[in-house]
């Protein structure tokens, strides 16, 4: 098992979202605040779907812990004032995107083919194929929040405190928590080499359309 689940994590190293040339301009402060704005908007296409992948993945879950876990996750999410769609657009309203430029919006393809592909993979009929692609993401997340809070406050005016920020400073706590639960739940719902197999090749699916966003926004956008 624990081969495994050092598998899983070296195959999502190497395709790690942090290594794409976007976070290079942003560490660097190149990335004009143009091309910022359109990466918001792009991106708020994943935070708005990414409930959905939670939840789909549940409805496929047999395991009645893992789903406990899941509802959890979902919950933080989608509920109460501070919900993390909300907080994306909170990071907008720092940029200057107004909120009705969301629903006006028409996203790239190469992002509507991203969300696609999670939500196949939170759709499967094996919940394991969710999962990884889950902890693909949300393992992710802390590393992604915290080169963005650094980012932004050397280079683009937005402290780290401040409200505009608050999406990268619950993340870069919370998806710990969340990938670590996730990644418990791989060990109990992957007991076999094919259910392995099928999660390790879902999380590189995963990673690909992750990255498939910021290549759209790379060569579009930069
Ligand atoms: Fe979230």
């Amino acid at each position: 098992m624990s081969d495994f689940l050092k598998e899983l994590d070296e195959t999502i190293d190497e395709r790690s979202m942090l290594s794409h040339p976007f976070f290079a301009l942003l560490r660097s402060g190149k990335l004009s605040k143009q091309s910022l704005r359109a990466f918001t908007l792009e991106y708020n296409v994943q935070v708005h779907m990414f409930p959905t992948f939670v939840s789909a993945t549940h409805a496929n879950c047999t395991d009645l812990e893992v789903r406990r876990m899941l509802v959890e996750n979902l919950a933080e999410e989608e509920m109460g004032p501070d919900n993390h769609p909300e907080l994306w657009k909170r990071f907008g309203d720092s940029l200057g995107i107004g909120r009705e430029e969301y629903a006006a919006y028409k996203p790239l393809r190469h992002t509507h083919a991203s969300v696609h592909i999670l939500g196949d993979l939170a759709r499967r009929k094996e919940p394991q194929e969710g999962l990884a692609s889950l902890y693909a993401y949300e393992s992710q997340i802390p590393a992604f929040s915290r080169v963005f809070l650094d980012s932004l406050d050397a280079h683009y005016g937005l402290s780290q405190e401040g409200a505009g920020t608050e999406f990268y400073r619950v993340h870069e706590l919370a998806d710990i928590e969340h990938s670590e639960e996730v990644r418990n739940a791989l060990a109990i719902m992957c007991p076999t080499a094919r259910t392995q197999e099928d999660a390790l090749f879902a999380a590189k699916e995963a990673c690909d359309a992750f990255n498939l966003l910021f290549d759209g926004v790379y060569e579009t956008y930069c």
